[in-house]
């Protein structure tokens, strides 16, 4: 007799016990910043059954909590005055043309379309835009992963069931326009410029002849200063007094689409008349891709490809170095040129070059 209430005193105990951890074991698990808000409609649940309940909705639907809200918060911010900053430029009329541009047919032919994802993507060329047309490519169904296009189809508008937006009839693009996603991404204007020239007139590593061949030897003939000096290839230096020629457009016209490389963002993609969702940042890319991806209502669907460490980042000196050998007039000539893309997207005159 004894011994049996002496169990049930140990059973009631045990049980108990097991009421307080489990109180302790909710409330831990409520997210601080608010997520586990959502368990709160499950209160007339038995104590123990809200454990178990919760541990797997945190299992199902990782993906809204996986980042802090502050910081989703700070993220959304950023971007709200990034767009504000970008109307109230487009705005601003002594900006004149250089934020001026018709939603040309070199601007349609910019743009790639998910039809399936309601999505446009203008391409800013040595922004990363290739990782951006593979997550497109895999959401238009026409491979299954990032990892299974192969590197020469993503650029094979033919074949990777990726059109251009110039491939469609006005009303189409009218229509695509006005209500689809719309998204593009920067980098600091200069950083970008020395990063095509090393691409295509130094490194060259997709074998495009054409830039060392036939690009390189017009630009050299009308801008080299010193004419006797025809060795070495194409100079930074030359570049730029090409670039920064208010009359470039002559030869623009000579090279084709191959200007996508070096051309402004406003050539590229008329920010001013097209009315963008998302403008991401290089710089901040580790943040910004989630973010468009989100935004976008795709976020389940694919990721962006991890990042390597580093490549991000705004390299400074590389800027100071490379532009070392220019003079301060041809730096003030490109500057002019390109002081649309630096105002429309909040990055800064680079003074310490002038
Ligand atoms: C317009 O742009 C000019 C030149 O950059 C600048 O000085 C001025 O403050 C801008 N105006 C507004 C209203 O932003
Ligand atoms: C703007 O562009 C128009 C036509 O393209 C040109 O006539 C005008 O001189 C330009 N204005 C400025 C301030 O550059
Ligand atoms: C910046 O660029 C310079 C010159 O290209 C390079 O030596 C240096 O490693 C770069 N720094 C970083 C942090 O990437």
């Amino acid at each position: 007799m004894h011994h049996r209430w002496l169990l049930l005193l140990a059973c009631f105990w045990v049980v108990f016990m097991l009421m307080v951890a489990s109180k302790f074991i909710t409330l831990t698990m409520k997210d601080p910043e608010g997520f586990g808000v959502k368990t709160g409609s499950l209160t007339v649940l038995p104590e123990i059954e809200k454990v178990t309940v919760t541990e797997k909705k945190l299992q199902i639907e990782p993906q809204p909590t996986a980042k802090p809200l502050k910081d989703v918060l700070r993220t959304e911010h950023i971007h709200m005055e990034r767009l504000e900053l970008l109307r109230d430029m487009c705005q601003n009329e002594s900006f004149g043309n250089l934020s001026r541009s018709a939603v040309s047919k070199f601007v349609l032919d910019r743009i790639f379309v998910s039809d399936k994802k309601k999505i446009l993507f203008c391409q800013t060329p040595k922004v990363g835009n290739t990782q951006w047309k593979k997550v497109l490519i895999v959401l238009n169904g026409a491979f299954p992963s990032i990892e299974e296009i192969p590197e020469n189809i993503v650029h094979d508008h033919e074949k990777n069931g990726l059109p251009r937006l110039s491939s469609y009839t006005e009303p189409e693009i009218h229509e695509r326009l006005n209500s689809y996603f719309k998204f593009f991404i920067v980098r600091d204007p200069f950083e970008r410029l020395i990063s095509a020239y090393k691409d295509k007139f130094v490194h060259n590593p997709r074998f495009e002849p054409w830039y060392k061949h036939d690009i390189a030897p017009v630009i050299i003939r009308k801008y080299r200063k010193d004419r006797r000096e025809t060795k070495g290839g194409l100079q930074f230096q030359d570049f730029v007094r090409y670039l920064g020629d208010p009359n470039h457009r002559f030869l623009d016209l000579q090279f084709g689409d191959h200007i996508i490389h070096w051309v402004t963002y406003v050539e590229l993609c008329a920010p001013c008349e097209i009315n963008y969702n998302v403008v991401g940042h290089h710089e901040t890319l580790e943040e910004d891709a989630p973010y468009i991806l989100r935004e976008a209502g795709i976020d389940r669907l694919v990721s962006y490809p991890t990042i390597p460490p580093g490549i991000t980042t705004y390299n400074k000196s590389k800027v100071e170095h490379y532009f070392s050998k220019v003079s301060k007039r041809d730096i003030k000539r490109l500057y002019a040129r390109f002081e649309g893309d630096f105002k429309l997207f909040g990055y800064k005159e680079p003074t310490f070059l002038f």
